[in-house]
């Protein structure tokens, strides 16, 4: 398995496996792809995984974490969060932000904490996951950089 950048042609695949796990994906465009990460199997072609971050200054939203049924439990889960962590730093981002029902636990160990939805930041607040996508059950969590 191996994480690297999405390509245009991910597009499809992506949105299938975030669909098949009941994540938003409606407002999912090439445009956006430009931030993702694929975990891609052994024939480099089959996308098992991805996840993106849509920065706003230097905050970003981590979005679209999703591991493939099969593949689950070997750890790409997390090696994704830390391979988009990595990318957006490099990229100039100091803070992530998430909306989450069903992985809170999981990313608490990966050292997000849960604020409430209406302290992050307001430039995130207006992003389709926060303003129409993510249920307003959803926990949101952040990270500092
Ligand atoms: C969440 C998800 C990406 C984790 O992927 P994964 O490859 O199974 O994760 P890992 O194997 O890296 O898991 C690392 C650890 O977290 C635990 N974990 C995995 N998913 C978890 C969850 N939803 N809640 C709590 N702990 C979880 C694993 O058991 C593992 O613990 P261990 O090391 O003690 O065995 C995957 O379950 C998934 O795609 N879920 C559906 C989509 C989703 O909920 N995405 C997050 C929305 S923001």
């Amino acid at each position: 398995m191996l994480i690297e950048l999405a390509k245009a042609g991910d597009l499809a695949a992506i949105a299938a496996l975030l669909r098949e796990a009941g994540l938003p994906n409606a407002d999912l465009d090439a445009g956006k792809l430009e931030h993702f990460l694929v975990l891609r199997g052994a024939d480099s072609t089959t996308v098992s995984g991805a996840v993106g971050f849509e920065p706003h200054g230097s905050a970003a939203l981590l979005r679209s974490l999703v591991v493939a049924p099969a593949q689950r439990g070997g750890g790409h889960g997390e090696a994704l969060v830390g391979a988009v962590e990595a990318r957006a730093r490099r990229s100039g981002v100091a803070e992530l932000y998430l909306l989450t029902t069903t992985a809170d636990a999981f990313f608490a160990r990966l050292g997000y904490v849960k604020i409430a939805r209406d302290t992050a930041l307001a430039a995130l607040q207006s992003t389709s996951e926060f303003a129409t996508l993510c249920p307003a059950s959803a926990i949101c969590m952040h990270k500092a950089l």
